[in-house]
C-alpha cells in the first residue's frame, strides 16, 4: 500500500444542512481478517442520506457517522484469509453507511465484481438502485410477460431501473412522475401519470380497469392503501419506502411500522393478493451467507443487463468528496434525473 496516501471521509455530525457536513482526513485503514480495503472510485448520494441528515432513516446509527450507502472501487489491500487475487479488481459493495470515504473497509464476502468495460460511476448508479429494483421485481412481485404494473416515482433512482427491467421482461408499465419527466417515460414505453394532478388511483383505474398485477410504492403514508386497492386478483403490493414522511416530526420508525402492520393484516385476508414491505437488508443479520449469495447473484444480473444495454446507468453529476454539500443539494433539488456520484 502507498503509505503517503491519506484517508478522506465525510462526517455527518448531527441533523445538519449539507454545508455542515465535515470533510476530515486521517490514516488509510488496514483490513482485518476476511476484509479488504476498497479505494473508492464512486459512491452515491441516495435517498437514505436525505433521511439520515434529518434523523429520519429508520435504523441509522447515532451521530456522528460517515454516510454512504454504496460504493464502487478497486481493492487496494486484502486482510488475512482473503485471496490476493481480489487485489486490483473493481468491485461494488453495499454499505448502508461508511461509503463516503476515499478508502473503505468491507468484508471481502460483501464485494461483488464489476465486469470489465463497466465504468465506476455507471456501476455505482446500479448498486442500491439496481439491487432493489431487481429483487422487488423478480423476487417479490415475480412478474411475468404480459402483466401490467404500477411504478410510483418511475423516473427516480430505483423507479427508472425498475421500469427498464420490467419492460425487458415484457411487462407493461404505468408510472407516476412529475409532468416534466413524462416524455422521457414515454420513450421508455411507460404510460405516465401525473401524481401531482390529484387522484392517482382514479387515473390508474382509467388505464387498468381490472387492476394491476403489481404496485411498487416508495411513497408510503395513507397512499399505500390506494396502492393495495389497485391490485388485480393475484396481484402483489411491494411497499419499500415512506418518502412522503421525509419532513415529518416524531418517530422515524412509526411510518414503517404502520406499513408493516397493514401488510400483515392484508396478508391474512382471503383475497388472493399479497403485500410485502421490502427491505434490501432483510435477512442480513439472520442468514448472512444467503443474503450475500442473493445480493451477488442479483447485482451480477443487473450489471449484465447494463452491459447488454437493457438498463441505462443515469449519472446526473460527478463531484469530489470535498464538494459533498453541493452534491447533496443537487441530489435533493429534484431537478436532476439520475444518480449524483461522489468521487475520491
Ligand atoms: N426498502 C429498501 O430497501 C429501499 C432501498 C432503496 C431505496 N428505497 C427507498 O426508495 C425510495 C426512492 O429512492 P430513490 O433513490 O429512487 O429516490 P429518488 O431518485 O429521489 O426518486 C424518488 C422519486 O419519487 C418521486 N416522488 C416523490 N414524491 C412522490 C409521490 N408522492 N408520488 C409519486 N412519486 C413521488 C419523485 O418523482 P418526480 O421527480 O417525478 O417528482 C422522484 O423521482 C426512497 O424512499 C428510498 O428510501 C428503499
Amino acid at each position: 500500500m502507498n503509505t503517503t496516501e491519506e484517508l478522506t471521509e465525510v462526517v455527518l455530525p448531527g441533523k445538519v444542512e449539507p454545508e455542515d457536513l465535515q470533510v476530515r482526513h486521517g490514516a488509510v485503514p488496514t483490513p482485518g481478517p476476511g476484509q479488504v480495503v476498497v479505494r473508492m472510485e464512486a459512491t452515491g448520494v441516495s435517498f437514505a442520506e436525505q433521511q439520515m441528515r434529518r434523523g429520519r432513516y429508520y435504523d441509522q446509527p447515532p451521530f456522528p457517522f460517515v454516510p454512504g450507502y454504496d460504493l464502487v472501487g478497486t481493492v487496494q489491500a486484502a486482510g488475512e484469509g482473503v485471496g490476493t487475487d481480489l487485489v486490483g479488481t473493481r468491485v461494488a459493495a453495499l454499505t448502508k453507511t461508511g461509503g463516503w470515504a476515499s478508502h473503505v473497509v468491507v468484508d471481502a464476502a460483501d464485494t461483488v465484481p464489476v465486469p470489465e468495460g463497466v465504468g465506476a460511476a455507471e456501476a455505482e448508479a446500479m448498486v442500491v438502485n439496481g439491487a432493489t429494483a431487481w429483487q422487488m421485481l423478480h423476487r417479490k412481485a415475480r412478474v411475468r410477460a404480459g402483466q401490467t404494473v404500477l411504478v410510483l416515482g418511475a423516473n427516480g433512482g430505483v423507479g427508472s431501473v425498475l421500469v427498464e427491467l420490467a419492460r425487458v421482461a415484457g411487462v407493461k408499465v404505468i408510472g407516476t412522475a412529475s409532468v416534466r419527466h413524462h416524455d422521457a417515460l414515454r420513450e421508455r414505453g411507460v404510460t405516465p401519470v401525473d401524481y401531482r394532478a390529484g387522484d392517482v388511483a382514479a387515473q390508474v383505474r382509467a388505464l387498468a380497469p381490472g387492476g394491476v398485477d403489481a404496485v411498487f410504492d416508495h411513497v408510503g403514508g395513507r397512499g399505500v392503501v390506494d396502492s393495495w386497492r389497485l391490485l388485480a386478483p393475484g396481484g402483489t403490493l411491494v411497499s419499500y419506502g415512506t418518502a412522503s414522511t421525509l419532513n415529518d416530526e416524531g418517530s422515524k420508525q412509526w411510518p414503517v411500522l404502520k406499513i408493516i402492520a397493514r401488510v400483515w393484516v392484508w396478508n391474512t385476508l382471503p383475497n388472493g393478493r399479497r403485500a410485502y414491505f421490502y427491505n434490501l437488508w432483510a435477512g442480513k443479520a439472520l442468514a448472512k451467507d444467503r443474503f450475500r449469495a442473493r445480493l451477488r447473484a442479483d447485482l451480477t444480473e443487473v450489471f449484465a443487463a447494463l452491459q447488454r444495454g437493457d438498463v441505462t446507468a443515469r449519472v446526473a453529476a460527478q463531484l469530489p468528496l470535498a464538494r459533498v454539500a453541493e452534491a447533496v443539494r443537487l441530489a435533493e433539488s429534484g431537478t436532476v434525473a439520475g444518480k449524483v456520484v461522489l468521487t475520491a
